[in-house]
């Protein structure tokens, strides 16, 4: 119930902090690979701009972003997708107040559904080169982003990094896959993004021991789990999450060890799926951001509470709950439940807005 009404307030209001941004020189054109369902935004410095979106090899205009639920124009120009499907890949013009061109993207949002992910410690090879023969001579092959920094740092951590599906008929042209590929319909195992995995062990040099405190969240649908996010964490940042003070890594996930947990590959570990109750952490770019406690069974009037005014209900871990479960006093957490998620919501945009400057808060469900 209040997930919903999280939900609804929460996208009136854009979860931009989390995202990640891509930026191009302006007056230039940029063709670039994306994951999809990680929220992004594509940078125009043109206030009041106005974008417009094609398909990839059609001339005729589909439409703009107004007409796209998933993108918000925000004030200062740039573009905010919301979990962007592959569907969206394609080609977005900024243009200025006078209609005159800014910045072109191109972009191949692949799915990371079928992310093909490897671990070097557990001696998993990324995918091989594979020839295509589409007329030319094809080459399918993985062109690697730079690793990610390590997620965690004065203790081993891991770090990543993503690879994205291209295509060239030379060395000097490669393209991303679905933007060469375009109409043509082709199913191919070698047609996906990928995610590498390595051991890394760094010194700390800033130490930054402000976070965000959630309370009492629950293990409570059918499976007796929640999903726990990670504010700021994205596919495209180090994330790292602890149980208990216990390293929770994509080794013991990819070996299968890791039974109480799960980190979900589709947002590089930021959201984490939890089967028993213990103290979780999750650390952004090595600085802690959030601390999760979990309770076996909560009062709903200990949120009535007076002295803990600054509540934020957790809005991720809610989305892919949707069979939340009825509880006692209902109608009184409801009413409550509306005013401190409005509450929420603003505090969360002020507070993201300065950077996460974090003080304590509570979890409400
Ligand atoms: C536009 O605003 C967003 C969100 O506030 C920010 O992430 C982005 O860097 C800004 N872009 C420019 C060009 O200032
Ligand atoms: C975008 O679409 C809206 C609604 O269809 C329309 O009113 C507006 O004029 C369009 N803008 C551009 C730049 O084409
Ligand atoms: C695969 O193809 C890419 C692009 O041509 C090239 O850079 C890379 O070295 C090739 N890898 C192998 C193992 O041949
Ligand atoms: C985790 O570590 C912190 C600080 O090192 C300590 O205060 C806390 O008691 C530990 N928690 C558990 C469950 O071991």
């Amino acid at each position: 119930m209040l997930t919903t009404l999280w939900l609804l307030l929460c996208f009136a209001l854009p979860v931009q902090e989390s995202s990640f941004s891509i930026s191009c020189p302006n007056r230039k054109h940029c063709q670039l690979a994306l994951l999809s369902n990680n929220d992004i935004i594509l940078q125009c410095n043109a206030p009041g701009a106005q974008w417009q979106f094609f398909l990839p090899l059609k001339t005729t205009w589909v439409s703009n972003s107004t007409t796209n639920i998933n993108m918000e124009i925000m004030p200062n120009g740039s573009l905010f997708i919301t979990n962007p499907l592959p569907y969206h890949t394609g080609f977005y013009h900024c243009n200025d107040k006078d209609g005159k061109k800014v910045v072109q993207y191109e972009i191949d949002f692949q799915d990371v559904v079928s992310l093909h992910i490897t671990h070097k410690d557990l001696n998993q090879k990324p995918l091989q080169n594979e020839s295509l023969s589409l007329g030319s001579k094809e080459l399918i092959f993985t062109h690697w982003e730079p690793w990610q920094d390590c997620n965690r740092c004065g203790v081993p951590g891991e770090r990543k990094r993503l690879g994205y599906c291209y295509i060239q008929e030379s060395p000097e042209n490669p393209m991303p896959c679905w933007l060469y590929l375009g109409d043509v319909k082709l199913w191919s195992s070698r047609l996906r993004p990928e995610m590498q995995v390595e051991a890394c062990h760094i010194p700390c040099t800033l130490i930054d021991m402000k976070y965000i405190i959630f309370d009492n969240f629950q293990l409570r649908n059918k499976m007796g789990s929640a999903w726990l996010t990670c504010p700021l964490g994205s596919i495209y940042r180090p994330v790292f999450w602890e149980a208990n003070n216990l390293s929770l890594t994509w080794k013991d996930q990819l070996s299968g060890k890791s039974i109480s947990t799960i980190m979900d590959t589709s947002n590089g570990g930021s959201w984490l799926q939890v089967f028993q109750p213990a103290t979780y952490r999750c650390f952004v770019q090595q600085e802690l951001t959030a601390q999760f406690n979990s309770q076996s069974n909560v009062d709903p009037l200990r949120f009535l509470s007076p002295g803990k005014s600054e509540q934020q209900p957790e809005a991720k871990e809610t989305r892919k709950e949707k069979d939340s479960s009825v509880l006692k006093g209902l109608g009184v957490m409801m009413l409550v439940g509306t005013v401190l998620t409005l509450l929420g919501c603003l505090l969360k945009q002020f507070r993201f807005s300065r950077r996460w400057k974090r003080n304590k808060m509570l979890l409400v469900k």
